[in-house]
């Protein structure tokens, strides 16, 4: 067992003393790691453990994730220890580690992410699948017109963009703090985004408004806010606290997007057009229901997550 990291003094003692035998109680990083890891474990926070010790450790170093344990005899200085303890504290506050690194990986992308926008979930990777296999079904020669409500740090554009070319995208997002993050993650990736004949149009709106009935688009696609009004309270520190309530505020049960989504795809969407959209673990039937009413959206497909659950609705328009 190791000294706590916020028992300050005996390790800066041990550490500034050149004749100390007693290496085992020097900080570096992979006891640092360990340290961590075990900490919040005790602490009851939500996993995965070692894998938020070493993004802190390697941020507060800045060094790799492989270089924790490449470094594995290097002692900290006063003032790496000193960082790390920093990062350490917001996490007791529950801060999320993404807030807290000011990044988070989506795909293959580094996002900027930070307070005032939703960190993005592995499972919308389930979403982004989704819309590429029907991207992919389309004459690749043929420019995509794709519409998105509610994007956040814009990680579903990015993803997509990443992918594909000749794609015409166009987001709307009410938050306007979020809007920065996309504007910066849009700009960080506009190399991409222009190799591959791409664009993203960013728009403050509220649902689709602002949107012509005009245009007319070959996807619509969403990762709408879909927590039922009263179950936010019962969320994690990390995500109630801390994530802004507009991404997960789904109404009063969960649904108010799906609604808006189902009848927005009648004006907007192409024939044969695709509305694809993520939502709740336990919400299936619930949307089934909804799609149900509607004589002009056929069920392609639903898609499970990782975890096996029901997480993609893909529907087309007849
Ligand atoms: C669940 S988050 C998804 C963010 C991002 N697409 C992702 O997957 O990480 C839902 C997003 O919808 C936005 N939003 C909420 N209400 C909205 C509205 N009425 N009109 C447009 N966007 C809205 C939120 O600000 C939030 O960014």
């Amino acid at each position: 067992m190791y000294d706590s990291l916020f028992d300050n003094y005996s390790i800066m003692d041990r550490l500034t003393t050149p004749s100390s035998k007693n290496t085992n109680s020097m900080w570096t990083p992979p006891k640092l790691v360990q340290w961590i890891k075990e900490d919040f474990e005790k602490r009851g926070f939500p996993p995965p453990h070692r894998l938020q010790a070493e993004l802190l450790v390697s941020h507060a170093l800045n060094i790799s994730r492989l270089e924790i344990y490449l470094q594995f005899d290097k002692p900290c200085t006063t003032e790496e220890q000193k960082i790390v303890r920093e990062l350490v504290k917001r996490r007791y506050k529950r801060e999320p580690t993404a807030y807290i690194l000011q990044y988070h990986d989506f795909w293959s992308l580094r996002l900027k992410v930070g307070s005032g926008v939703l960190i993005p979930r592995q499972d919308t990777e389930v979403l982004v699948e989704c819309i590429l296999e029907k991207i992919q079904e389309r004459d690749p020669s043929e420019q995509i017109h794709i519409l998105e409500l509610g994007t956040g740090s814009a990680a579903i554009p990015l993803a997509l963009c990443y992918e594909c070319h000749n794609l015409s995208i166009v987001t709307i997002e009410l938050s306007k703090n979020a809007l920065e993050y996309a504007a910066f993650n849009t700009e960080k990736y506009s190399d991409i985004i222009q190799q591959r004949n791409n664009s993203i149009t960013l728009l403050q709106g509220d649902r689709f408004q602002s949107i012509s009935p005009k245009t007319k688009y070959d996807f619509i696609v969403s990762n709408p806010p879909y927590i039922p009004k009263h179950d936010i309270d019962s969320l994690q520190a990390e995500v109630k606290q801390w994530e802004p309530i507009i991404a997960l505020n789904g109404g009063e049960t969960g649904i108010d997007f799906y609604e808006v989504l189902l009848n927005s795809a009648h004006e907007l969407l192409k024939p044969n057009g695709y509305l694809i959209f993520e939502h709740g673990y336990d919400q299936l039937h619930q949307i089934s229901d909804l799609v149900k009413l509607d004589d002009t959206l056929l069920l392609d497909k639903n898609r499970k997550d990782y975890s096996g659950h029901y997480r993609v609705m893909v529907l087309q328009k007849s």
